[in-house]
C-alpha cells in the first residue's frame, strides 16, 4: 500500500502567540492575570486562528525581571495557579488544537534558587559556589570587579558578597549566572526539559540562549578575539544533548532559541539538524519601516536558513521590545534597545496604519510567525505610566532614562468601556490591574472589535485563516517600483506591500483576498498591504473598504 505523505512537524510552519501570564486575563480578581484567566479564554486564541502559545515563565519567582528570575522551575508560581492547573492548561489547550511552548530560563536562576542561598551559606572555593561564577575582586582588597564586563540591564554585571567575594549577573543582580561547565548545571537543565515534556509541552522556548557558556578565565572584554560570553562555540555542545532529549519523545519536542546573534551565519548554526529547531529572528524586527531594509533582512534571513534546513521565523514584537503600533509612528522606526528614551515624538495613526501592512507582510512569509499578544488589538506601548508603577529593572538600572518594558506589558482590554476593560474574569472581585491601563482603551478591546471588518482583529483573524489555506511554497520576489515589496508564494498567492510615500497602481490581476487598508482607484495607499491570488477574478467592491474573501475555494 502506498504510504501517506507525512504531514511537516507543526513547528515548521506554525502561528505562535506569545502570552505573557500576568497580563493575559485575570481569573480570580486580584489585579494579576493567571492560569485560570488563561483557561477561560482559550477560545480568543481558536478564533484568531493560531497554531501554539507559547507562555512566558510562569513559575515561582520573586518578579525581579518580570519572572525571569525563577527560584523553582519545576512549580507555577501561587500568584499564577498551580501545578495541576498549568497540566490542566496544556492538556485544554492541546485538545483545542494549540500546542503549548514554555518558557525556559537556563543562564541564571534567582538568587532566591535553593542552590544560590546554599551558594551564598557556603564559604569561597566551596562546591556550592561552582555552580555559580564566584570569583575574588580586583584592586588591593579585592574592592574592584573581577572585570569589565556590563550588565545586559546596564551597570555592571558583579554583586559583592558578605565575605568579599563577587559573583556574576549578566542581568540584574538577584539573576546570579549559572555556571555551564558543571556537570550538574547540565544534567539539572535536561531533567527540567523532561519535566514540562512529560507534561505535555510541545516545546521549549530558551531564553537568553546565546549567552550561557563563558570562558572559564572570565577575561576583560576585548575589541578582538572570540567573545568571552556570547555565542561561545562551546554552546553547540549543549543544544546537541537538548535535542537528543526532545527527540526522544512521540512526537519530538521543539526547541525555540532566543538567540540575539547579528551575523546570519553564526545565528544559523544553532539551527543544524541536530540542534535547535527555530530561534527568533531579531534581525527583522528591528529593521526599520523600509523596504531595501526588511527585503534585505527577508533575503538574508530565507539565505542563512536555507543551507541547515531549518524554516525562518517572523518576529515583530515580544514583552521586550516597543510595541509595533507605537514604533512604525517614529521618524525612528528601528528598534534599539539602547535608543529606547521617554518623551519621542509618535504619530499613532501613522503607527496603527504601518503595523497593519506589517501584519499582512509579515504573515505571508515562508516560516513560522510569532504574535505577541495585543498585537492583534493594535495596542499601543503605554508610555504614561506612573514611574512609580514600573517594575522593569531595564528603568531601573538605567538611572530612569529608559522607559523600560512595562509599557508593553500592560494587561488586556477585553471587554467594556473603562479600565479594567474586562481582564478581571467575570463574576471576579474586580483588583486594580497591576499595570494601570489607558483611560483611552475601549474602541480596542476585543469585544469592540469583533465583527467589526475595518479592525486590526479581523485583519489578524482573516489573515491568519487565509494563510493556512492559501499560502504555502517559497517565496519569489517579483519586480516592483522603489519602497515596494512584491513577492509570490505558490502558484497563485501575491502579497504587495507599499511603503513609499505616494501610491502605487496595482497591475496584477486577480482576486483581492485582503487589504490592510481601504484601496483607491486601484491603487494600493501609502503605507498599505494587500494579498491576492492572481489569475482569479477581482473580487468586487474592493474600493473603499478592506476585503475578505470567502473561505470557499474557488
Ligand atoms: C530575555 C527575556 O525575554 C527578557 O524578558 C529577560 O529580561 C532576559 N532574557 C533575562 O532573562
Amino acid at each position: 500500500m502506498a504510504q501517506q505523505p507525512e504531514s511537516p512537524p507543526w513547528w515548521r510552519d506554525a502561528a505562535v502567540y506569545q502570552v505573557y501570564p500576568r497580563s493575559f486575563a485575570d481569573g480570580d480578581g486580584d489585579g494579576v492575570g493567571d492560569l485560570a484567566g488563561i483557561r477561560a479564554r482559550l477560545p480568543h486564541l481558536v478564533e484568531l486562528g493560531v497554531d501554539a502559545v507559547w507562555f512566558n515563565p510562569w513559575y515561582p519567582s520573586p518578579q525581579k525581571d518580570g519572572g525571569y528570575d525563577i527560584s523553582d522551575y519545576r512549580a507555577v508560581d501561587p500568584a499564577l495557579g498551580t501545578l495541576d492547573e498549568a497540566e490542566k492548561l496544556i492538556a485544554e489547550a492541546a485538545g483545542l488544537g494549540l500546542h503549548t511552548i514554555v518558557d525556559i530560563v537556563p543562564n541564571h536562576v534567582s538568587d532566591r534558587h535553593p542552590w544560590f542561598r546554599a551558594a551564598l551559606a557556603a564559604p569561597p572555593g566551596s562546591p556550592e559556589r561552582e555552580r555559580f561564577h564566584f570569583r575574588d575582586g580586583r584592586g588591593e582588597h579585592g574592592e574592584l570587579p573581577p572585570n569589565n564586563w556590563r550588565s545586559e540591564f546596564g551597570g555592571r554585571p558583579w554583586t559583592r558578597t558578605a565575605d568579599g567575594q563577587w559573583y556574576l549577573h549578566l542581568f540584574a543582580a538577584e539573576q546570579p549566572d549559572l555556571n555551564w561547565d558543571h556537570p550538574e548545571v547540565r544534567a539539572e537543565h535536561e531533567a527540567v526539559l523532561r519535566f514540562w515534556f512529560d507534561r505535555g509541552a510541545a516545546g521549549v522556548r530558551i531564553d537568553s540562549a546565546g549567552l550561557l557558556v563563558k570562558d572559564p578565565a572570565l577575561p576583560d572584554l576585548a575589541p578582538d578575539g572570540p567573545h568571552p560570553y556570547v555565542d561561545r562555540d562551546e554552546l553547540h555542545q549543549v543544544y546537541r544533548s537538548w535535542r537528543a532529549v526532545a527527540d526522544s519523545y512521540h512526537p519530538p519536542r521543539a526547541l525555540i532559541g532566543e538567540v540575539w546573534v547579528p551575523d546570519a551565519e553564526r545565528f544559523a548554526r544553532y539551527l543544524r539538524p541536530d540542534e535547535l529547531h527555530t530561534a527568533f529572528n531579531f534581525d527583522f524586527l528591528a529593521r526599520p519601516w523600509d523596504a531595501a531594509q526588511l527585503r534585505e533582512s527577508i533575503d538574508s534571513t530565507l539565505a542563512a536558513h536555507a543551507p541547515v534546513g531549518a524554516p525562518a521565523t517572523w518576529v515583530l514584537a515580544n514583552h521586550d521590545v516597543t510595541r509595533t503600533a507605537t514604533r512604525y509612528g517614529r521618524a525612528d522606526t528601528r528598534f534599539d534597545f539602547a535608543a529606547k528614551a521617554f518623551g519621542i515624538p509618535t504619530d499613532p495613526a501613522l503607527g496603527r496604519r504601518r503595523a497593519r501592512a506589517a501584519a499582512l507582510l509579515t504573515l505571508a512569509l515562508p516560516g513560522s510567525v510569532y504574535l505577541y499578544q495585543g498585537e492583534e488589538l493594535g495596542l499601543p506601548e503605554v508610555e504614561d505610566l506612573p514611574l512609580d508603577r514600573l517594575r522593569d529593572p531595564m528603568h531601573h538600572r538605567s538611572g530612569g532614562t529608559d522607559p523600560g518594558r512595562d509599557g508593553c506589558r500592560v494587561p488586556l482590554p477585553w471587554s467594556g468601556t473603562t479600565p479594567p476593560y474586562g481582564f478581571t474574569g467575570p463574576g471576579a472581585a474586580t483588583g486594580e490591574p497591576w499595570l494601570p491601563q489607558p483611560a483611552d482603551w475601549a474602541a480596542l478591546t476585543v469585544e469592540a472589535q469583533t465583527g467589526d471588518p475595518d479592525s486590526v482583529l479581523e485583519l489578524y483573524r482573516t489573515a491568519l485563516r487565509l494563510r493556512r489555506t492559501r499560502i504555502t511554497g517559497a517565496l519569489r520576489w517579483r519586480p516592483a517600483p522603489e519602497g515596494v515589496l512584491a513577492f509570490d508564494r505558490g502558484p497563485g498567492f501575491t502579497c504587495l506591500v507599499n511603503l513609499s510615500p505616494r501610491p502605487v497602481p496595482i497591475d496584477i490581476p486577480g482576486e483581492h483576498l485582503l487589504s490592510s487598508d481601504a484601496l483607491t482607484d486601484r491603487h494600493l495607499p501609502s503605507d498599505a498591504a494587500l494579498w491576492l491570488l492572481r489569475g482569479a477574478r477581482r473580487e468586487p467592491g474592493e474600493r473603499g473598504r478592506t476585503v475578505a474573501a470567502p473561505m470557499t475555494k474557488r
